[in-house]
């Protein structure tokens, strides 16, 4: 069975041989695209969490089957830049496994809601487990991260009023 999808702002099809084959599957055996992880295939860890549609998911509990002219977007397309640099400024990275799924969910999390607080932020990672950081320094990040895109929203009409007033100078 062939499915279609758009992966990280990308066609892709895959060639998908069960019907209960899983999007995690398809996306690190089939597509080669690892940067999913795979840590519990049970929907108990949140390692392997992509948008789907632009909802969190485990990818581990959704068939493929079901993607068909589906939006996916894994680690990949799904985070700004200040997530990623904030997790390793704030030391919220180590073995790395948790991290694909934990940056997914607080791109989705900083989409909804520019400066969550702790218990906020607390309630939307809580279906992400970290075995190795402890929870204050992905916590941190994310405040991090908050404030950096909150500086960089701030920065932008600025820049392209300059930029305007450039442009009419003769
Ligand atoms: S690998 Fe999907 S929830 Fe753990
Ligand atoms: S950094 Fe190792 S599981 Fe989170």
């Amino acid at each position: 069975m062939k499915v279609e999808m758009r992966i990280d702002g990308e066609a892709a099809v895959a060639d998908v041989d069960r019907p209960g084959e899983s999007l995690l599957s398809t996306l690190r055996d089939r597509l080669g695209l690892y940067g999913t992880k795979n840590a519990c295939e049970q929907g108990e860890c949140g390692s392997c969490t992509v948008l789907l549609d632009g909802d969190p998911v485990c990818s581990c509990l959704v068939a493929t089957a079901q993607c068909e002219g589906r939006e996916v977007k894994t680690v990949v397309g799904a985070v700004p830049r200040p997530v990623r640099d904030a997790f390793i400024a704030c030391g919220a990275v180590q073995c790395g496994f948790c991290t694909p799924g934990l940056l997914v969910s607080v791109a989705d999390l900083l989409a909804r809601e520019g400066d969550p607080r702790d218990p906020v932020i607390r309630e939307a990672l809580a279906g992400n487990l970290c075995r190795c950081t402890g929870y204050e320094k992905i916590i941190d990040a994310v405040h991090a991260a908050a404030e950096a895109m909150a500086d960089e929203a701030h920065r932008a009409p600025a820049r392209s009023r300059a930029a305007g007033s450039t442009e009419e100078t003769p």
